[in-house]
């Protein structure tokens, strides 16, 4: 069986790292490894890969930055070559980015089968990029694995057949506790002089955040009140360095004593930033699953979350871009109020067997 596992952007590389480990324990399972390319700087990449002891990729497309039609229009047309020429049983793809939407598409027309891993999870809000990549993927797919049960009754609702439907667990979480050990060790608290419990971590992305003048200064301006109780280590995304500059925001920021501005950090030094921090600010999806399993407090800036259980049993709470309310939900953790948590059910480490078995069962 002839598989290729597609990745591109960040939080793609800590999905697809346990189910091509997986794979190759496999002798009848051929994993070939395409990156397209839509995050290049080594920072947002190769670190990555390195940190998760992937392989170096089979067939790199290089597509780079560009706006949606451009990026996902170059990923199509690198990718439909690739096809021809490998012509795989199997296009595995993973997460929510422009990469995992675009080679969707390119295999479906060319009747390859698909597998989405992580499928099901929706905002209900198409006006954000990846509702759309979510919605397009999940509808053209063969084989879909579900992270959380919100997923199952999503698919349901949306008319997918529920043979084609699997819930697994989640592969990011296997990351999670396989390289813990690893992430341990990392040395970043010492590097930064910082104390495990003392600190909060924000990260930030979402053009709703960041490409909106009016929306980032207002979480700027929740961050300069939470930074008189608390240092804050912000590792910022390119997308977010950029837009500092262009609305020249970059004095405001710096006017912070207590908040530092990092580059993006490496997958085993960002772990153990959040295994040890007070709280986490963020914006991202999979950093509110990822506090979660840890059982860290996450104030989760955005209306909105595909992943309700993060927040139904989980310590993540939605508050939204208003810098009140953030605040309020930073000073009821500073002041030992801090929502507790559960793990979600299969989240233990070992959703690629799952997956792969099933693939296995699904395609000999
Ligand atoms: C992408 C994903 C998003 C994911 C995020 C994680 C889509 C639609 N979005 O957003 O779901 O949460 O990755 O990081 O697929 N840039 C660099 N170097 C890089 C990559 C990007 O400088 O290696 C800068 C460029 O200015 C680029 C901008 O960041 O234009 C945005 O990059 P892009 O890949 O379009 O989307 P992200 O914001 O990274």
């Amino acid at each position: 069986i002839k598989v290729i596992n597609v990745v591109g952007a960040r939080p793609n590389f800590m999905k697809i790292a346990p189910i091509q480990r997986e794979m190759s324990k496999y002798s009848n399972i051929k994993p070939v490894l395409v990156h397209t390319g839509q995050h290049y700087d080594k920072r947002m990449s190769k670190f990555f890969f390195n940190d998760l002891q992937l392989p170096e990729p089979d067939i790199y497309l290089g597509v780079g930055s560009g706006t949606h039609a451009e990026q996902t229009a170059k990923i199509m047309t690198h990718f439909e070559k690739i096809l021809n020429e490998e012509k795989p049983d199997l296009v595995l793809v993973v997460g929510d980015v422009n990469s995992t939407a675009a080679c969707s598409l390119v295999a479906a027309k060319m009747n390859t089968k698909i597998a989405h891993v992580e499928a099901g999870l929706r905002s209900f809000d198409r006006t954000m990029p990846e509702e759309i990549n979510r919605l397009v993927t999940d509808v053209l797919s063969d084989l879909l694995f579900v992270t959380e049960k919100s997923g199952l009754e999503n698919l349901k609702r949306e008319g997918i057949a529920d043979h084609k439907v699997h819930f697994v667990g989640h592969v990011m979480i296997d990351s999670l506790i396989y390289f813990k050990p690893k992430a341990d060790q990392s040395a970043i608290l010492d590097e930064l002089n910082l104390t495990p419990g003392e600190y909060g971590v924000i990260t930030l992305h979402r053009p709703s955040n960041v490409d909106n003048k009016q929306n980032f200064e207002k979480l700027l301006n929740a961050f300069a009140q939470i930074e008189q109780r608390l240092p804050l280590i912000f590792p910022i995304h390119p997308r977010s360095q950029k837009m500092i500059d262009q609305f020249g925001l970059r004095e405001k920021v710096e006017k912070m004593s207590n908040l530092r501005l990092l580059d993006p950090l490496g997958y085993l030094d960002f772990m153990k930033l959040l295994h040890n921090a007070k709280l986490v600010l963020t914006d991202s999806g999979g950093i509110q699953e990822e506090t979660t399993f840890l059982g860290i407090p996450c104030i989760t800036m955005r209306e909105n979350t595909e992943r309700p259980i993060t927040v139904e049993i989980g310590t993540n709470v939605l508050v939204g871009t208003d810098t009140q309310r953030i605040v309020l939900e930073a000073e009821k953790i500073l002041d030992g109020n801090a929502k507790k948590g559960q793990i979600p059910e299969l989240w233990d480490g070992h959703a690629a067997e799952r997956i792969v078995k099933i693939i296995n069962e699904e395609l000999s």
